[in-house]
């Protein structure tokens, strides 16, 4: 937890989880209508849940999920299971009511008390055939690296139906006070070895050889998403959370998936949420700081001039992929699509590339799709 005490943490949301929060709120709605069919079944775990609802009484994680869920219900589009678990017995009484209240409502959901690690076996059972989404948020270090891998990679299947996809907090704040001290008389082997176990090795440890360098933390997040993808087949998205402009990440976000159009719906997700989280900063600074607000404007890109930036520079990305001479579907090649504006720009900023494309005489689609991701790029010259 970022605050001090729990009465503290959940007083009100603060930056990062306005941004956390905010991508929790578009992404799982996307989840659910893109994996919720054949079956209309999805599983959803919140391991670290909280209290569900903040003492101001904006929404937590779990509220966000089951304001989703009771929503998909109410329109019969997918029924949602929803579990959550809660090892502290304050947070978990504020927890239980909110997730009675949502179940009163026809709503499936599952409140535990105790560690996450007693509910695996549980909620694997009940997501077997069903898509199934982990968000596992805790305040300090993440799962053993071992047990995350046992999940997604073994007890779960790892090609075509079901789905599985993952939102994990990274804690930057563990890996810099562990790292920072790592070799220091103030270390403690142990809580190294801790680290050991959520990285799934020491390997961390030579990334700390020098004490802390400004990068290290970085550089072990990096690594750490590359070896869980590798570790798992699946694709590893992994972003930077901060309390302010400029600031070294709290945490990092690492979000897993082996679907091209869940690639593509996070980066979206993303870059709007990046906006709230950015409106958050001036909401705060306004209420605060003139002299602070003045340099967060100053910091802050301009997003209609990212946009404009991003138009012709995905058009060139799409003009490289138009070079195979054969149709393609967007989503297919998210990555390349995006390029560099992968998680910075939203997906119309593909349809505009698309428009300009078709006005070059590039391509035969004019872009008026409902969904741009699904859209299947036709060339009309050989480049
Ligand atoms: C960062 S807070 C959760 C915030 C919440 N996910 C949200 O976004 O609204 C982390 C929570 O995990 C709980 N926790 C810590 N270790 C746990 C464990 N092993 N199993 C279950 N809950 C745990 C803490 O008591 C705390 O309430």
């Amino acid at each position: 937890m970022s605050k001090g005490t729990a009465g503290e943490y959940w007083a009100e949301p603060g930056l990062p989880s306005v941004f956390k929060h905010d991508l929790l709120s578009r992404y799982i709605p996307k989840f659910g209508g893109m994996t919720g069919s054949p079956s209309g079944e999805v599983v959803y775990l919140d391991g670290y849940a909280g209290e569900g609802r903040y003492l101001n009484g904006e929404p937590g994680s779990a509220d966000r999920v089951l304001t989703v869920a009771a929503h998909h219900q109410s329109k019969g589009l997918v029924r949602w299971t929803c579990f959550f678990a809660e090892r502290s017995a304050e947070s978990f009484t504020q927890l239980e009511a909110l997730v009675g209240a949502y179940r009163s409502r026809g709503v499936d959901a599952r409140a535990f008390h105790g560690d996450v690690l007693g509910l695996f076996d549980e909620v694997l059972a009940t997501a077997a055939g069903r898509p199934l989404f982990l968000f596992l948020d805790p305040c300090g270090l993440a799962l053993p690296f071992d047990r995350l891998v046992d999940v997604l990679d073994r007890r779960r299947t790892t090609t075509g139906w079901p789905p599985t996809e993952l939102l994990l907090n990274f804690s930057m704040m563990a890996v810099r006070r562990i790292g920072g001290n790592s070799h220091s008389p103030k270390g403690n082997e142990r809580t190294n070895e801790r680290l050991d176990a959520v990285c799934g090795g020491t390997w961390w440890r030579r990334f700390f050889a020098d004490g802390y360098t400004h990068d290290a933390d970085e550089k072990v997040a990096a690594e750490y998403s590359l070896r869980l993808g590798k570790a798992t087949g699946m694709r590893m998205v992994s972003v930077p959370v901060t309390k302010g402009p400029g600031q070294k990440a709290v945490y990092n976000l690492v979000f897993g998936t082996r679907s091209n159009h869940g690639l593509w719906v996070f980066g979206d997700a993303h870059a709007r949420a990046r906006d709230t989280w950015w409106k958050g900063v001036e909401l705060q600074e306004e209420a605060g700081d003139n002299a602070l607000f003045t340099l967060a404007a100053m910091r802050r890109p301009d997003p209609a001039k990212v946009q404009q930036e991003a138009v012709p520079a995905i058009a060139e990305n799409i003009r490289t992929l138009l070079w195979q001479g054969r149709p393609f579907k967007l989503v297919d090649h998210t990555v390349q699509v995006f390029g560099d504006f992968y998680g910075q720009v939203p997906e119309t900023v593909v349809g505009r590339a698309i428009r300009q494309l078709y006005a070059d005489g590039l391509i035969a689609n004019d872009g008026k799709v409902s969904r741009i991701k699904n859209l299947e790029v036709r060339p009309l010259l050989r480049h």
